[in-house]
């Protein structure tokens, strides 16, 4: 199941970015900027994805984390699928050597539309823009 975040769902949402490294270090709970959705499995919070609406119509992947017990169960895809559903155009950044987070946006349809050059910090890294769809 998946459902908009609460105030209520911050304790689970910090405790699955604790256990992710490779996400973002930050997590908004929904606001005016962001939105955040979470993903239920088994009962408990699994997942979380925050993005933004950029433009009618299109979106921004901001950060997104699936807990290492629930990944490889489609989680991630609900997650993103639910936000592609309602928009024409999602944009997102990923590091150029986060070849899961890759493999996934690949499997989901998202292609590369550019690189920026250490762009990341802490280590530095490339960063690989994607594109869904990819025209
Ligand atoms: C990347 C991540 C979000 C994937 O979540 P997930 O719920 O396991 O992904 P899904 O189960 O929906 O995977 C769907 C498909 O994506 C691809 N995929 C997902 N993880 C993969 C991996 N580790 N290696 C290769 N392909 C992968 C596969 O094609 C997979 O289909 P399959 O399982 O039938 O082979 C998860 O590993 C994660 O949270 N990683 C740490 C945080 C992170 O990197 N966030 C992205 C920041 S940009």
């Amino acid at each position: 199941m998946i459902r908009p975040s609460t105030e209520a769902d911050a304790a689970s949402i910090a405790a699955i970015q604790a256990r992710c490294p490779e996400a973002a270090s930050w997590a908004p709970l929904a606001g005016a900027s962001y939105r955040c959705d979470v993903a239920i499995w088994n009962g408990e919070i699994a997942a979380f994805l925050v993005w933004r609406e950029t433009a009618p119509g299109e979106t921004e992947i901001l950060n997104l984390a699936v807990d290492p017990s629930a990944r490889r169960c489609g989680v991630a895809t609900q997650l993103i699928q639910n936000i592609l559903e309602r928009t024409g155009g999602c944009f997102l950044e990923v590091r150029e050597s986060n070849l899961a987070a890759q493999a996934l946006y690949r499997h989901l349809g998202f292609r590369q539309v550019g690189t920026r050059t250490n762009y990341y910090s802490y280590p530095p890294e490339n960063c690989i823009v994607m594109k869904f769809p990819s025209w």
